[in-house]
């Protein structure tokens, strides 16, 4: 019997990921996110993507499309720009009305948002709350009501709103930019749907009802974003508007919280108890009806948004059929109706989503190893479809022989699978590391595949190992990939 067919067996999968902190570090030393600008002392809330976590943002995008633009004939795909008409952000309401609500520690000068201070006060005393949208007088009757302190314990200034539209400056010509060149970068990827609306309908010529869908980073002055990639200030959102005809709103709405709850579930495989919908009462000013699909992160301390389902009426194509001048309305040949298409929206963040991923997946079992010894493994219990990595590719030793073998072998499977050729450390410290970042199946090279041309392969989840021929790896893999 040849040294890998000796398999480990798990005893106990227990622990969960459970402060921010750990979470941070361990996404950090195994290469799937780092804090942004780290040899400059580091730049608050904005973090790096490494190969890993590439990778996996990657695999989760692919799904989303696949689901909301492949798999369907209704759904368009669009790339808009970032930069757009600064016009666009009066039109759109976020000049006007995008704001949190700050307050300051009057000694230390640190900046909260009052909704989160009020909100952690009546967490802490076990009273109820609704933070829906309070604004900055609400708020500051409810600090003054409590006697609520900032975090150490010192007074708090008067509540004041704040915009989150992030400013930037372009040099342009154009007499239509106000006189400072003042533009913005998009703080929502859906506006740019809304400006190409029109040239969708008159090139694709769709009938309603019918979406766009866009991927693409977003941009917000979050006043405090502590909290890993759940709230950043540079972000990547997946947003489809569905241009349909009000009377078919209600069936609408329902079809698509349905639809998103189910991809969470069925693709992406996050376990429904950790997922519930929430409905918004107090709405965002754009919005007609809204719910969020909210996800128990257990790092964060509970539920919190990942999704929105909007119904945002025909605010958006009227807004800007307003600023713009163009008709932006629908003639329906069959009724002869005309009317301004009203917008469902579904508005989830990629980042949050991938945190999600990687808190669901991600557990310590306490297992006996090849040497019949106890020890501790961390595994990243995802589905196959969104590891970074689908195969890793070990020889057993760094005998030239067997490193000739292996890349024959990751030669076969690199053209269909993301692989990695690994022949550093025991193969105990090898297993243990793609284990940690999600690979199902980890492929030995040893002494006896240079005569029966076979190689071990060994699955992330239960440890088993079985024998496959070297010309079968591809079929092998076509069934379980
Ligand atoms: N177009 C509608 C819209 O932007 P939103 O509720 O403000 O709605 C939608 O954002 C989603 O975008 C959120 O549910 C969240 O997943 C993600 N998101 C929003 N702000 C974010 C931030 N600062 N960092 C990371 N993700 C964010």
């Amino acid at each position: 019997m040849n040294q890998q067919n000796v398999t480990e067996t798990v005893s106990q999968s227990n622990s969960v990921l459970t402060s921010l902190e750990q979470f941070k570090s361990w996404a950090k030393e195994n290469g799937f996110i780092y804090p942004s600008s780290e040899i400059y002392g580091g730049f608050a809330a904005v973090y790096d993507y490494g190969h890993y976590g590439i990778l996996l943002k990657n695999n989760i995008q692919r799904l989303w499309e696949k689901s909301m633009v492949q798999e369907r004939e209704d759904v368009y795909l669009l790339d808009s720009g970032i930069f757009m008409h600064p016009k666009t952000w009066v039109a759109s309401g976020h000049v006007g009305g995008f704001e949190d609500v700050l307050v300051e520690d009057k000694k230390t000068h640190k900046r909260f948002r009052a909704d989160h201070l009020v909100e952690e006060w009546f967490e802490k005393h076990g009273k109820s709350v609704d933070m829906d949208k309070k604004t900055a007088a609400e708020l500051s009757e409810l600090i003054k009501a409590n006697n609520i302190k900032s975090p150490d314990g010192n007074e708090l200034t008067e509540p004041r709103s704040f915009n989150l539209l992030v400013k930037s400056n372009m040099g342009t010509t154009d007499a239509s930019f106000n006189n400072e060149n003042v533009t913005y970068l998009r703080g929502e990827t859906c506006q740019g749907i809304y400006l190409e609306y029109k040239n969708f309908r008159d090139t694709l010529r769709p009938k309603l009802p019918f979406g766009i869908a866009q991927v693409g980073k977003a941009f917000r002055n979050e006043i405090v974003a502590r909290q890993f990639i759940f709230r950043t200030r540079e972000f990547e959102q997946m947003e489809m508007q569905y241009f349909h005809n009000p009377k078919d709103k209600e069936k609408l709405f329902d079809m698509w919280k349905n639809e998103r709850m189910n991809w969470l579930v069925n693709v992406l495989g996050i376990s429904s108890e950790n997922l519930r919908f929430k409905k918004h009462e107090k709405l965002v000013f754009y919005a007609t009806a809204a719910f969020d699909i909210e996800y128990n992160f257990k790092t964060l301390g509970g539920f919190k948004e990942l999704e929105g389902i909007h119904d945002r009426g025909d605010y958006d194509l009227t807004q800007h059929s307003k600023f713009s001048g163009e008709k932006l309305d629908y003639f329906d040949q069959e009724s002869g109706e005309r009317f301004t298409p009203h917008i469902m929206e579904t508005s989830v963040g990629l980042n949050r989503l991938l945190m999600m991923v990687l808190e669901e997946g991600w557990v310590v079992e306490e297992i006996v190893n090849a040497k019949g010894e106890k020890d501790k493994r961390i595994v990243l219990k995802i589905k196959p479809e969104l590891s970074p990595i689908k195969i890793a590719i070990l020889p057993l030793s760094r005998k030239i022989e067997l490193q000739t073998k292996a890349k024959e072998v990751l030669n076969i499977l690199k053209g269909t699978y993301q692989t990695q050729y690994d022949e550093t450390a025991s193969i105990g410290k090898r297993y243990r590391r793609q284990d940690e970042i999600g690979t199902p199946y980890c492929l030995t090279v040893d002494f006896d595949s240079l005569t029966d041309n076979s190689v071990t392969v060994r699955d992330r989840d239960t440890m088993k190992q079985e024998r496959i021929e070297i010309s079968q790896l591809k079929d092998y893999f076509k069934l379980k990939l």
